[in-house]
């Protein structure tokens, strides 16, 4: 097993190769790769996201209004997921995680209704929220069919696993470059940040920790599920790395056509 990431000096930086574990999965393996995974996501959104500090304010505000479909989207798999888990404390996790996702019975506490508050003070009119890329309707839809379709450990991977940990580690690094800019430095007194603090603060490591521990229990209980836990993350970062890029590509074309 091993990744290759192709990290470049350039704007618009390739896609990491994941290279599946080819013989038997164990425990260890599985968090070797994982960990290894989750690693070149790091690097290659650190790397992405130093494009926000200079972006143009509408630009900007593109590729923020982008990423309320995956929070969206996020939800309804995330249900669908506990419909064909068994139950266990993976289940009771994934269910509370949803109902925070949901704002715990508080529809205006639900996440997607909260980023859209920030994408209000970023002056996102209310038109344009629903003007999702074509291409990353198609991946997020392609996501919810293969969990229709495919066990339940592969969701796990898919959305269990790679939703709640990888969400965080590509969040935290946007919020990063996102709070530079200087629309957001100008205006950072009236801007609406509780979705970034909900999302890059304590309380989501926390959530990333309980998911790991809950995952490597499942994996203890059912250790026929692995081969099936790590081609769903690995779908899941493909996916999630792709659908990113599709947002850079949207938002940054120029850039894109230099590299
Ligand atoms: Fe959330």
């Amino acid at each position: 097993m091993s990744l290759e990431n192709s990290l470049s000096p350039l704007a618009a930086p390739s896609l990491p190769v994941i290279e599946m574990h080819t013989g038997e999965w164990d425990r260890r393996t599985f968090w070797e790769f994982a960990d290894a995974a989750k690693a070149a996501t790091e690097a290659l959104a650190a790397q992405k996201m130093k494009a926000l500090e200079g972006m143009p304010v509408e630009a900007l505000r593109q590729f923020c209004t982008q990423y309320r479909f995956f929070t969206i989207e996020y939800i309804s798999d995330l249900a669908l997921l506990l419909a064909k888990l068994p139950f266990g404390g993976l289940r009771s996790l994934l269910s509370q995680i949803l109902s925070e996702e949901l704002g715990e019975g508080d529809a205006s506490r639900a996440h997607p209704e909260i980023y859209d508050r920030f994408l209000a003070s970023i002056e996102v009119p209310r038109e344009r929220l629903d003007q999702g890329l074509a291409a990353n309707r198609k991946i997020l839809g392609a996501l919810t069919a293969q969990l229709w379709r495919r066990d339940p450990a592969f969701g796990v991977g898919l959305r269990g696993m790679g939703g709640e940990c990888l969400c965080q580690t590509y969040l935290s690094v946007m919020f990063e470059h996102l709070r530079l800019h200087p629309y957001m430095q100008e205006n950072t007194d009236r801007i609406d940040w509780e979705f970034w603090t909900i999302h890059t603060g304590e309380e989501d490591i926390v959530h990333g920790e309980l998911t790991r521990a809950a995952i490597d229990r499942y994996i203890q209980e059912e250790p026929g599920a692995l081969p099936d836990l790590a081609q769903g993350y690995e779908r899941s970062i493909t996916a999630w790395n792709q659908f990113w890029q599709n947002i850079f590509d949207a938002c940054l074309p120029k850039q894109r056509a230099v590299s």
